[in-house]
């Protein structure tokens, strides 16, 4: 049996995979909008273990695989094992047995990990404490949509060095984008992510240094799924790190804002950015749908 192909982190698909899977995902959102069915999975199925909430991952990746031809089942802790003391190793050795692609959203990524050592099958993660890298394919297409090529640009990072940030960091390096990333004092991202990318990033403490000159600004909520007792502190140290439209303004005048939603209007972003002409969001968000298709294709590919 050959071994699987996984996608845990952005870094998981080299350069040249990831500018033909945004191509893909530019022409399977032309055949969607075209009305024409692409039944490339047509009796495939994927499992989909989510240990936390979604609504865009979920919808997209159920969506997609149907829009492909083939099935989805949806696994909360409360409908397996899991949660009584089954390892994952063995929920691994069994699922991967009776389906074709796993994807996970869990709460730790050691999980994901040691789910994906024991697969037969890839497995996909739909989000960690320590990355997301669906998101950035969507993301990617998106920048790419709405101004061509994006070497050499520069994005800003504001608020919290999360999951989501560093998943952007990945693309910074994998796209040949620099990314300056402004964060509160303690709220960096990962030492060991940064060290990695070497020149990709740059670290501030000022959000108005970092949004300087950039093509893109993107921030996410100041307390991530699982933080959510810390919410008032968090909400304290990153007051001076909302964008609005002063940070904005420091950007290029046709700079976009993106953010990978959900969002708090008056938090880590006013509504009128987040509503307004610079903002891409809900692209952002629709091509969850047809980059992860492009990543489902890539992944199943017979050989
Ligand atoms: N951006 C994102 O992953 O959203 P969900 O948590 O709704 O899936
Ligand atoms: N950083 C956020 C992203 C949600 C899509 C979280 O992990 O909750």
């Amino acid at each position: 049996m050959t071994t699987p192909r996984h996608f845990l982190t952005l870094l998981d698909l080299g350069q040249a995979e990831l500018a033909t899977l945004v191509r893909r995902a530019i022409e399977l959102k032309r055949l969607r909008h075209a009305g024409e069915r692409h039944a490339s999975l047509q009796g495939r199925t994927q499992a989909m273990i989510f240990e936390k909430s979604s609504t865009r991952t979920r919808v997209s990746f159920e969506a997609g695989m149907a829009q492909l031809g083939g099935s989805s089942l949806f696994l909360s802790p409360r409908d397996t094992h899991l949660d009584r003391g089954e390892p994952v190793e063995d929920m691994a050795r069994v699922t991967s047995r009776m389906v074709d692609v796993i994807v996970i959203r869990a709460n730790q990524h050691a999980m994901v990990e040691r789910f994906a050592a024991h697969s037969q099958v890839p497995v996909i993660n739909a989000l960690t404490e320590l990355h997301h890298p669906c998101q950035l394919l969507a993301d990617m297409q998106t920048w790419i949509e709405h101004r061509g090529a994006i070497a050499g640009r520069r994005a800003a990072w504001i608020g919290d060095g999360n999951n989501v940030c560093h998943s952007w960091i990945h693309a910074a390096m994998r796209f040949g984008f620099t990314l300056a990333v402004a964060t509160p004092k303690g709220y960096a991202p990962d030492a060991a992510i940064v060290a990695a990318a070497g020149k990709a990033v740059e670290l501030t403490n000022d959000p108005h240094h970092a949004a300087a000159g950039a093509d893109v600004i993107v921030t996410d909520t100041w307390a991530s799924m699982g933080q959510e007792h810390e919410k008032a502190e968090r909400a304290k140290a990153f007051a001076p790190y909302r964008v609005d439209r002063a940070l904005m303004a420091r950007a290029k005048p046709d700079a976009l804002f993106m953010h990978c939603l959900p969002a708090y209007r008056g938090h880590e972003v006013t509504a009128d950015v987040l509503d307004g002409p610079q903002s891409v969001v809900w692209d952002e968000a629709g091509n969850r749908l047809h980059a992860q298709k492009a990543l489902l294709e890539l992944l199943l590919a017979r050989t």
